[in-house]
């Protein structure tokens, strides 16, 4: 059942307060400013590496988890999209754990690399989506996102779910490991628990992003740039356009802009910066400064900060609240689902069911 809404897709933005709320409270204790003890098959502390395997927007989010893991737990985390995971032979220790993230616990490439790290004795964590699936049911622990079904093709809701989850590890990894303290700790679950009410209000810039996404439908190419968390976020940008409104997009990382997409910018070309006021920000302002200087149209992603220090001309600028650093890709994520879901709306595309593509993948 829509609702009110007009397709499953908007009707899943829509619910991501609610479910990101739900999943953070099955991993953190809000009121204890605590992340709750897991019942894992392996110890944060005495494992030296993670090894994260997914498709798709699942893999974007196992992207966005390895940054957190990194930073904040010191854990380093090999990771890969499951197609290449299995084959490439990486050396795997069964001291190490193993997390494999999926909405549909189903997806063919991401079973068997589950399949080939289980053989190598390696401990099992599945986050999924789907808690009788067979992923679930092959794993050692099974690390839910309680984001209920997820009918539109396009993920949404799962992929910030499955976010939370890895904020939620990555705070609980990190306590463990003694690289995050107490008050740290404190400080974590109370930004993570003001999550679902920035994601309200970004929900609210639906009119603005509409009007940007009207633009967007006459574009045949379309450019995502982001640093640190924002890249893998303009990868996930990048395909959510090009799955639901067939329109060409690219999400790189802003840093290489000048090692080639460069060439393709001029004033067909939009581009669209994910970056909030944060520790690399001036970095990506002069990257736009170099788009800008080509004629590209940019649409910035910022904060208020961002907005008042951008110092280039945009086309638009989507203005977000300011957030925490540990839940922006939670929200920064909205925006971006909301310009390719407006985009394919005005292209006529059937949002929900695109051409060519199944909600589970189940052959390699
Ligand atoms: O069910 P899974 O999470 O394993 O699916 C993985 C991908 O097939 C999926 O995320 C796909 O990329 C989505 N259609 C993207 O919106």
């Amino acid at each position: 059942d829509k609702g009110n809404r007009r397709h499953f897709m908007e009707k899943e933005i829509h619910e991501q307060p609610e479910v990101i709320s739900h999943t953070l409270a099955n991993y953190l204790d809000f009121v204890g400013g605590v992340s709750k003890p897991l019942d894992l098959p392996f110890d944060f502390a005495k494992i030296d590496r993670l090894a994260i395997s997914a498709c798709g927007t699942a893999y974007l989010a196992g992207l966005i988890g390895k940054y957190w893991f990194e930073r904040y737990a010191r854990l380093p985390v090999d990771i890969d999209v499951a197609s290449e995971f299995r084959y490439r032979e990486m050396p795997l220790s069964a001291n190490d754990a193993a997390f494999f993230i999926s909405q549909s616990g189903e997806t063919a490439d991401t079973l068997a690399s589950l399949r080939y790290c289980r053989k190598a004795g390696m401990k099992i964590g599945a986050l999924v989506n789907v808690r009788e699936s067979t992923m679930a049911r092959e794993s050692d622990v099974v690390l839910p996102t309680l984001a209920g079904p997820e009918i539109g093709v396009a993920s949404t809701k799962a992929f910030t779910c499955q976010l939370s989850v890895l904020a939620s590890l990555a705070v609980r990894a990190g306590v463990a490991r003694g690289t995050i303290s107490r008050e740290q700790e404190k400080t974590f679950v109370r930004e993570l628990s003001e999550a679902p009410r920035y994601a309200n209000q970004v929900l609210k810039l639906d009119h603005q992003i509409e009007k940007i996404a009207r633009d967007l439908a006459h574009y045949k190419n379309v450019l995502y740039l982001g640093r640190d968390t924002n890249f893998p976020l303009a990868m996930e940008g990048a395909l959510k356009l090009k799955e639901i409104s067939y329109i060409h997009a690219e999400g790189y990382a802003a840093g290489e802009l000048k090692h080639g997409p460069i060439a393709l910018i001029d004033e067909n070309m939009p581009v669209i910066v994910i970056a909030p006021h944060d520790r690399i920000f001036e970095k990506t302002v002069s990257n736009m400064q170099e788009v800008a200087a080509r004629g590209g149209k940019i649409i910035l992603i910022t904060d208020s900060k961002g907005a008042a220090l951008a110092s280039v001309k945009t086309m638009e600028t989507i203005v977000l609240p300011d957030v925490p650093e540990i839940i922006s890709p939670i929200i920064y994520a909205l925006p971006i689902q909301m310009l390719a879901y407006f985009t394919a709306v005005f292209m006529g595309t059937d949002v929900d069911q695109p051409r060519n593509l199944a909600k589970s993948v189940t052959v390699e």
